[in-house]
């Protein structure tokens, strides 16, 4: 499917799904997605979108084959290595097809459901969780350019409505209130996710390596660590066909390429004094759970 055959008044309409805001290329495939038969040694990625889920994939990926399968490395791009689940876009293989495809141990699977849509055997097979968090302004600015260039998505209307939209939830994937805080609370009973920031991972890569390692149990040197380090740093992925979704023909770059800016604070460029103002509002009503925290600058 390329984005001429997705004209403007073509693009999916959003529909509300189990009480989550959803377009049909995430939920045509349910009944697969619900019956996905996890192992217990996958390794789910999971994230509200935009989040920095390919940053983290591709880290996951260099660090479980990076160096036993550099073939990889020139010839899968990153949405084959790791497969997104419940994606459904006609034409391609399905998430769960190329889920149940995969020849490597652990499989990588990326997912943006909230926690309450995971299907059960994940949590059943007791599965990791690798669950990346970014702060609300800048995921939803990277949200709304990445559905204006994405002939798949929603037509994202001006930044005023969308940010209106972001608000009430109605973004596909539902309300980022609710991800953030539902994979958060998850955590409290389920030990078996990591939680990440994005803005740890602009911070400090290197630390937020040694922490993620730990949590899956893997050994790796200082000089492999600063290797995965370097090339996942946003101006090599960039560069990097395999990693940038510029094989994907439904983006078009020209409107915004899919690896944007990768910083914090880039919603200082796009807010109003008012919009930035009812945002805060609206958010402190929104996240009560106080242990949450994120910076929206670093
Ligand atoms: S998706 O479509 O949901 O899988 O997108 P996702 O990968 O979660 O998010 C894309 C944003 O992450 C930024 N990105 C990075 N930032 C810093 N360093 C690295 N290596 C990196 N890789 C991806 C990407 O640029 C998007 O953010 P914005 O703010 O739009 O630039």
């Amino acid at each position: 499917m390329s984005a001429e055959q997705i004209k403007p008044e073509g693009r999916p309409k959003i529909f509300d799904f189990q009480g989550i805001s959803m377009i049909n290329y995430f939920t045509d495939n349910w009944e697969h997605v619900q019956n996905f038969h996890a192992r217990p040694d996958d390794i789910l990625i999971a994230t509200y979108p935009k989040a920095g889920t390919t940053w983290v994939s591709y880290i996951l990926d260099l660090l479980y084959f990076g160096k036993d399968m550099p073939e990889r490395q020139t010839t899968l791009p990153i949405y084959e290595r790791v497969p997104f689940l419940e994606c459904a876009v006609p034409e391609i293989h399905t998430g769960t097809e190329l889920a149940e495809k995969l020849s490597t141990c652990p499989r990588l699977i990326k997912t943006h459901l909230p926690v309450q849509l995971i299907p059960k055997a994940f949590w059943e097979q007791n599965c990791r969780v690798v669950y990346v968090a970014r702060n609300a302004k800048d995921n939803a600015v990277s949200y709304f350019h990445f559905d204006r260039m994405n002939s798949a998505q929603p037509e994202p209307g001006d930044w005023n409505s969308y940010i209106e939209n972001f608000m009430e939830g109605k973004t596909v994937f539902g309300p980022w209130y609710d991800h953030v805080t539902g994979w958060w609370e998850k955590k409290q009973t389920y030990s078996n996710i990591h939680y990440m920031f994005y803005e740890d991972l602009i911070e400090d890569t290197g630390r937020e390596l040694v922490r993620l390692c730990s949590f899956l149990g893997l050994s790796t040197t200082a000089e492999e660590r600063e290797c995965i380090r370097g090339g996942t740093q946003f101006d090599a992925m960039k560069a990097n066909p395999m990693a940038n979704y510029s094989t994907i023909p439904v983006m078009d770059f020209k409107i915004s390429p899919f690896m944007r800016k990768g910083k914090v604070g880039d919603w200082r460029n796009h807010f109003t004094v008012s919009q930035n103002d009812k945002f805060d509002e609206h958010y402190k009503q929104k996240m009560k759970n106080g242990a949450l925290v994120f910076r929206t600058q670093i």
